[in-house]
């Protein structure tokens, strides 16, 4: 039915005396309407399939009672496919802005009841008016994803829609933080907005992203899949890194949206909030100088062990928690202000860098440097990983990427190795080459090219043979030299190399010696030793020279 029928009569012959009555009679009924969405029904169904409505989403993503709607009557313009009879105020997609702990935030949530939530000409030129607007005033964007994609009987200008918030994606991408929460499908080309936005947020069980679905790979490829299997949560948080965040339910997802913008600020040009804290800035964990195990193949959980010990509160807020495990990033806290954490999970892969570790890092780091925010690495690698899949898959230039990210950031770069620091990751880690401005290294600390096994068996390969010939050469007459003895002889001939190795390198001192290390400390100084420097730092400034951009190894 058409607006207009649903509307209240009006009668020209009403009593003058009545006509503001009238006018806000109609301003009720229109938004009344715009407000029923794509009807009770259609919206029911969205509620047994465990979802928010649109409206609901919006109102628990931000403070109480600041939503501020925008374009709230604007309509579709399609007339093919009988669509003149069909049009919803606000066109399935509401838009506008509001606060999230006190600050201003815009935001757009798809509405599935009407049209499935498909992008139109003029709902996306809703979106883009609240992405000029975000830019304007430099406030983050928040978008809210639920739409079957394009609106299929309006062709080409869906597609234009998409393109123009694509362009804008990338405009903002840098300026002000971008979030995506996808709290249903989010299919074809529409999954390029979140991927180009900064965070993307899923919930298990309702939400899917894919470019082309389970039925097209069955004709194109004859692979079967479920669309869970293919573009759910738990796909796109653990198997492809495409999300950042998994929820159990959009209250949950929302909440976590809530939480992730108050580690950020606003814009570029801004620093993010700093809250205040009961936690002493010089805080001394001893159980830290005691927490690096005796064997250095031994792991250890970087975060419960490490990170939470010395983070304001304890309190690690991870993303992509459940992605490349073996590095860790995230945000916490340090005496009340934000910063970024990056660190090794010797707990995982014993911390090796692969290719999905290094492009998750460089992501996290490139973010944190472009809003202004400190990074701490925390590091134990035994080095990138080997292996002929590796190789094949490109970890030269997916290393190179967070070797990039680390070396082009200028924000305030702080590193504590905790144990192994070797070979090219030494290098990458945010180690003093790129600029960091305190390198910190616990006694436990092994830097060099490599391990100490690897390295003696290059480095005194020869040696090691000659070791074995002579004592053939000596053994008693007429008694043989079995393999096994042979074996015996080069294994502790190699062990002695190897402790050899580690008393000479394997430690902090001769990066220390060099200038490499700015200072050796004791474990439970970590807290105090990086607050101390994040103050003096709050002043930093370095520029990178001037260019049209950078051409980080994609
Ligand atoms: C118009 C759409 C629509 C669309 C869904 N609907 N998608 N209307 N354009 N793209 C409508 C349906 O007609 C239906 O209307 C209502 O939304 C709910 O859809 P259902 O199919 O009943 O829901 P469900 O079974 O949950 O399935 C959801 C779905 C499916 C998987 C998203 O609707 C679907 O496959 N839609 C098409 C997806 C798609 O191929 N989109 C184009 C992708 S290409 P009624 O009136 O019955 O309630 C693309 C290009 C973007 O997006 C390129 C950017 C560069």
């Amino acid at each position: 039915m058409a607006i207009a029928d649903r509307l209240v009569p009006q009668t020209d012959a009403a009593p003058k005396s009545d006509s503001h009555e009238r006018n806000l009679a109609e301003l009720a009924a229109r938004h009344a309407i715009a407000e029923e969405g794509g009807g009770a029904e259609r919206r029911e169904r969205e509620r047994k399939a465990g979802k928010l409505s649109a409206r609901e989403r919006v109102e628990f993503l931000l403070d109480e009672g600041t939503f501020e709607e925008t374009d709230k009557f604007v309509t579709h313009r399609a007339t093919d496919f009988g669509m003149a009879e069909q049009r919803v105020p606000g066109d399935g997609f509401i838009t506008g802005y509001g606060r999230v702990h006190g600050r201003v935030v815009f935001v757009f949530a798809q509405d599935f009841t009407v049209f499935g939530g498909s992008l139109s000409e003029a709902n996306a030129a809703k979106i883009v008016k609240i992405m000029d607007m975000a830019m304007r005033v430099g406030a983050p964007i928040v978008g809210l994803n639920d739409s079957g994609g394009a609106r299929i009987q309006e062709g080409v200008v869906s597609l234009a829609g998409y393109t123009d918030i694509f362009l804008r994606n990338t405009l903002a991408s840098g300026v002000v933080p971008q979030i995506s929460a996808i709290l249903g499908p989010c299919a074809g080309g529409a999954v390029y907005s979140p991927a180009i936005t900064d965070f993307t947020l899923m919930t298990e069980k309702t939400s899917y992203m894919f470019v082309t679905g389970p039925d097209v790979i069955k004709t194109v490829t004859h692979e079967d899949v479920t669309k869970d299997a293919l573009g759910g949560a738990v796909t796109h948080n653990e198997i492809s890194g495409v999300a950042h965040f998994m929820a159990h339910d959009d209250q949950e997802c929302l909440a976590t949206v809530r939480e992730l913008l108050s580690f950020l600020p606003s814009n570029n040009l801004d620093d993010p909030p700093r809250k205040t804290t009961q936690d002493d800035p010089a805080r001394a964990d001893v159980a830290l100088d005691t927490i690096i195990p005796t064997e250095s193949n031994q792991p250890y959980d970087m975060v419960v062990d490490v990170i939470a010990r010395v983070v304001d509160d304890g309190y690690f807020f991870q993303v992509q928690e459940h992605f490349a495990r073996n590095i860790v990033v995230g945000f916490a806290r340090m005496a009340g202000r934000t910063v970024g954490i990056v660190a090794n999970q010797p707990a995982f892969l014993a911390g090796v860098l692969d290719i999905n570790a290094s492009v998750k890092g460089a992501r996290f780091v490139r973010f944190c440097d472009a809003f202004n925010i400190p990074l701490i690495t925390f590091e134990d690698v035994p080095g990138f990983m080997p292996g002929i899949q590796q190789e094949h898959g490109g970890i030269i230039r997916h290393g190179a990427k967070l070797l990039y990210a680390f070396a082009e950031a200028t924000v305030p770069k702080l590193t504590v190795i905790t144990r192994k620091a070797y070979g090219g990751a030494y290098c990458v880690m945010s180690s003093k080459h790129l600029r960091t401005d305190l390198n910190l290294a616990w006694p436990t600390a092994e830097i060099a090219v490599m391990g100490p096994e690897g390295a003696v068996n290059i480095v005194y390969k020869r040696e090691l043979d000659t070791t074995v010939r002579r004592a053939e050469a000596m053994w008693p007459q007429g008694k043989a030299f079995t393999e096994e003895e042979k074996l015996a002889v080069f294994e502790e001939a190699r062990k002695e190399k190897v402790e050899e190795f580690r008393e000479r390198f394997a430690n902090p001192y001769v990066a220390a010696e060099r200038g490499y290390i700015d200072a050796v400390i004791r474990p439970s100084e970590t807290r105090r030793r990086l607050n101390s420097a994040l103050d003096m730092l709050a002043t930093k400034r370095e520029k990178n020279p001037a260019k049209k951009h950078g051409n980080i190894p994609l």
